[in-house]
């Protein structure tokens, strides 16, 4: 019997992250930091697995977008310009007797949820962080965590675009961190204060907009359902009301996921319009129209921006995937497994010696772990028996595990078992790199 739960819960999401070494709070030692999250070594690699897909998808494989990685650090006059200063505020409300602080549109009612006191008016608050660069920190050195990637793009609008030569429609695509200081945080590594976003800021000639906004929408969906493998059924777009869209936007559309606490966003694609454009035009008094050489117009470009963050998608990987299953007959018969698409797994393969005892097994073991590591990350297991090692394996979602036994010594084969099927096949070990690359294709 196969048991699968379907909506796993976040506290064993965040269970397994912790125990093996996906996520840990940060700066724990000390008490921990609210909002922000370290990631351990396979953490790191999943993290780098889904960025590499993303670009991948988004900057190699297509000839109509190109890369940047712009500085986190930017002056107020960006973010004046781009209408941050004014408008990145979110409403909040703090309690007149324990001080505590809240999203005023988390709160129902004036009271408060922490003490019973009494909440005082809401007020508008700027999530961005501040900072000051160089030695005197005064007003002239004020500046600002970037709260999205995209400004770093607009003010690089001009220059990447005479270096590279690209004619519109053409993207820039980004991946790097942004910063928010959130009034509140929660739900495992969802609303944070440090996270990474993968933007794409796609321009368009005005009057395309909607055409590449519908293109982008489709694009996103299928990137998140065959490439990323999420189930499609956990997956819906949500269109933005009127009163929802931000201070930028003409159409904005949510990609929602069905989290263990419900549907939340995962990604955002946007219409900018050409807001940001003429807003830095305003700002800088540089000229970022575009002349298009073949039909000898020049305009402002319009942008449409998919727009995700990594940490949403990290957790909707592994939620996702997740899941826990009767394997037999007994109560102890039961595994964690993460489903997860090789591609985004941690480590491809992991090769186990049957026993530790014997140099010729391990010596053997050891050449086909030293064979295949040059080509993608391999784990090796020599500790409890082969079960435990399956089990400790379909935990952090090594779609392989290769078994070094005594019949390798007589007829040079192993047995390569599936993580999803759980079915044994034995192979000849000079066949096992070619094997293993065919079934994972490009990394
Ligand atoms: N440039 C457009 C932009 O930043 P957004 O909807 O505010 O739009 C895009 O952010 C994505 O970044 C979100 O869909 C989400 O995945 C991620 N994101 C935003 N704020 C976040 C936070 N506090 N913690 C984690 N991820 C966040």
């Amino acid at each position: 019997m196969v048991l699968e739960q379907e909506v796993v819960s976040l506290d064993k999401i965040s269970a397994l992250a912790k125990r093996r070494g996906f996520v840990y709070g940060s700066s724990e030692i000390y008490g921990g930091i609210s909002g922000l999250w370290d990631y351990g070594p396979l953490g790191v690699e999943l993290k780098n697995n889904i960025k590499r897909l993303w670009w991948r998808a988004t900057v190699h494989l297509r000839e109509d977008v190109v890369g940047l990685d712009a500085a986190l650090i930017m002056p107020p006059a960006v973010f004046v310009a781009s209408g941050h200063v004014e408008n990145f505020k979110d409403p909040l409300v703090e309690c007149r007797a324990c001080k505590h602080r809240f999203r005023a549109d988390d709160i129902e009612g004036s009271i408060c949820p922490n003490c019973g006191g009494k909440l005082g008016e809401a007020r508008r608050f700027n999530t961005m962080f501040q900072t000051h660069v160089g030695p005197v920190a005064d007003d002239a050195a004020l500046a600002y965590l970037r709260p999205e990637t995209a400004q770093g793009t607009f003010v690089n609008f001009k220059n990447v675009q005479q270096t590279t030569a690209m004619r519109i429609p053409f993207g820039i695509a980004q991946i790097g961190k942004s910063f928010r200081n959130e009034i509140t945080t929660g739900n495992f590594i969802f609303r944070v204060r440090e996270f990474e976003q993968m933007e794409l800021e796609f321009f368009v000639r005005p009057g395309d907009d909607d055409r590449w906004f519908d293109f982008w929408r489709n694009e996103r969906m299928r990137w998140w359902t065959d490439d990323v493998g999420i189930r499609p059924q956990n997956l819906r777009i949500r269109d933005h009301e009127e009163s929802e869209l931000s201070h930028y936007s003409k159409q904005t559309s949510d990609f929602e996921y069905n989290y263990p606490f419900g549907w939340k966003e995962l990604e955002g694609v946007a219409d900018r319009t050409d807001f940001d454009l003429k807003a830095h035009i305003a700002g800088s008094g540089q000229d970022l129209s575009y002349f298009d050489d073949q039909t000898q117009e020049r305009y402002v470009p319009y942008v449409i921006e998919p727009a995700a963050g990594v940490e949403r998608a990290f957790l909707v990987v592994i939620s996702d995937a997740y899941s826990e299953e009767q394997t037999g007959p007994k109560e102890g018969d039961r595994r964690t497994v993460l489903r997860l698409k090789p591609q985004l797994a941690p480590f491809k393969v992991a090769v186990f010696p049957l026993v530790r005892n014997k140099p010729d097994i391990v010596d053997a073991a050891r050449s086909i772990y030293a064979t295949l590591k040059p080509h993608f990350p391999v784990a090796w297991d020599d500790i409890g028996n082969t079960g435990k090692r399956y089990r400790r394996q379909d935990e952090i979602g090594t779609p392989w595990c290769v078994t070094v036994d005594y019949q390798t010594l007589e007829d040079g084969t192993v047995t390569v078992r599936d993580r999803d099927t759980m079915q044994q096949t034995r192979h000849p070990v000079p066949e096992l790199l070619d094997l293993f690359r065919d079934w994972l294709g490009p990394l």
